[in-house]
């Protein structure tokens, strides 16, 4: 999949602006605050519905202005093509409204996209994913498995929804405003939802894990081995989704005092971990900031590995900023790797970097 054409309007530093982008390799090359990542920031906005570096969309609207706009083409492998647009709207109370729109009609969900789009980002912040706490690496699963699995999202919205009542339940129920009954239901529901995020993490893990292990060996040049361990907060012994379920209201039975008294949940996917050991050694406590990088990047381009195997389509590849870090061998080994993919949009301060011989925008 490659991006054909981009239009921007009031978003971030840009007024109005276009661009047309041939398959291949383009680097985006100009000064700091130029407005590189806002590019690339609004393919992100344009697939995921979001943007990458902020939770606050009001932040990409152009400052003195009312509504941002979005629209980019996207052409698969079969040739379809895809428009899609995104309007940021500044409503009365300053409140931000966000509509999406494929091909002209509001999309089913914000999943259809993911899965018909497939991009994944790399930034410079990818380090948090090994350095940082759970919640990165949470965070990196379910935008990983959104894109994979067609009802993964759905499943995650749900558990969200059940795990917040739940919550509220815990609360009301300590003060006695409710009781065991009311919380039933929704226990039911977050086991059920839970059940499946936490099948559909241990499949994304088996897949990923080796795909993650042989690149890093290859960046690193044999160094030392990264491993990557999905280790949920309920742990089932191998079976299916009904043993995953019993044990998930099991673990939920034993701690429902504690629950009860903090007025919040302690077991279930929201507390998963996913564990990354180089050399045996908790990569987040031991690695040099070299090897937490390599292995951030490691696992990102088994992400973009994963979103193009059993498909006939190619993610696009957008590499922000993010080979400065690295030395002159490593910058041209992930070119060669990623090069496989059918566009690749890599943007960079500096000269473009070694043997990125691309179509090059100055900004
Ligand atoms: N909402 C906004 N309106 C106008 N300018 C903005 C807005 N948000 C950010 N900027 C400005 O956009 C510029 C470009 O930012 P960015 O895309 O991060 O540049 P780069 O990645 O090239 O360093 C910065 O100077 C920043 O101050
Ligand atoms: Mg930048």
């Amino acid at each position: 999949m490659r991006i054909e054409s981009l239009n921007l309007a009031n978003f971030r530093c840009y007024e109005s602006f276009s661009l047309e982008l041939p398959a291949g390799l383009s680097v985006f090359q100009g000064p700091n605050a130029s407005g590189k990542t806002s590019l690339l920031e609004a393919i992100m906005l344009l697939v995921t519905g979001r943007s990458p570096r902020t939770n606050w969309s009001r932040e990409m609207i152009r400052w003195g202005t009312q509504q941002a706009q979005v629209q980019g083409v996207f052409v698969r492998r079969d040739e379809r093509r895809d428009e899609v647009q995104v309007t940021l709207s500044l409503s009365d109370r300053a409140e931000v409204e966000k509509a999406s729109l494929l091909n002209g009609a509001a999309p089913d969900s914000v999943a259809q996209l993911l899965q018909r789009l497939p991009v994944v980002i790399f930034e410079p912040e990818d380090l948090q994913l090994v350095k940082g706490g759970s919640s990165e690496r949470r965070r990196f699963m379910n935008l990983a498995l959104s894109g994979l699995r067609p009802l993964y999202l759905d499943d995650l919205l749900r558990y969200r929804r059940a795990l917040r009542q739940r919550n509220e339940l815990l609360k009301q129920t300590w003060r006695g405003r409710a009781s065991g009954e009311d919380l039933a239901p929704w226990t039911a529901q977050l086991v059920r939802t839970g059940a499946q995020l936490m099948a559909d993490r241990e499949w994304l893990l088996q897949q990923l894990a080796p795909r993650a292990g042989l690149l890093y060996a290859e960046l690193s040049g044999d160094a030392e081995q990264l491993e990557l361990t999905y280790r949920p907060r309920v742990e089932a012994e191998e079976g299916g989704l009904p043993e995953r379920m019993q044990a998930f209201y099991e673990a939920l039975e034993e701690t429902e005092e504690m629950d009860l008294r903090r007025g919040a949940t302690q077991v279930g996917p929201h507390r998963d971990e996913l564990v990354v050991r180089l050399g045996g050694q908790r990569a987040r406590d031991f690695g040099s900031q070299g090897q937490q990088r390599t292995a951030a990047l490691s696992l990102k381009l088994a992400q973009a590995q994963l979103l193009a195997a059993g498909r006939e389509e190619s993610p696009l590849v957008l590499l922000d900023d993010c080979l400065s870090e690295l030395d002159d061998d490593r910058q041209r080994h992930v070119l060669e790797l990623v090069g496989q993919f059918d566009q690749i949009l890599l943007t960079t301060a500096a000269e473009p970097p070694v043997r990125a011989e691309g179509h090059v925008v100055r900004l």
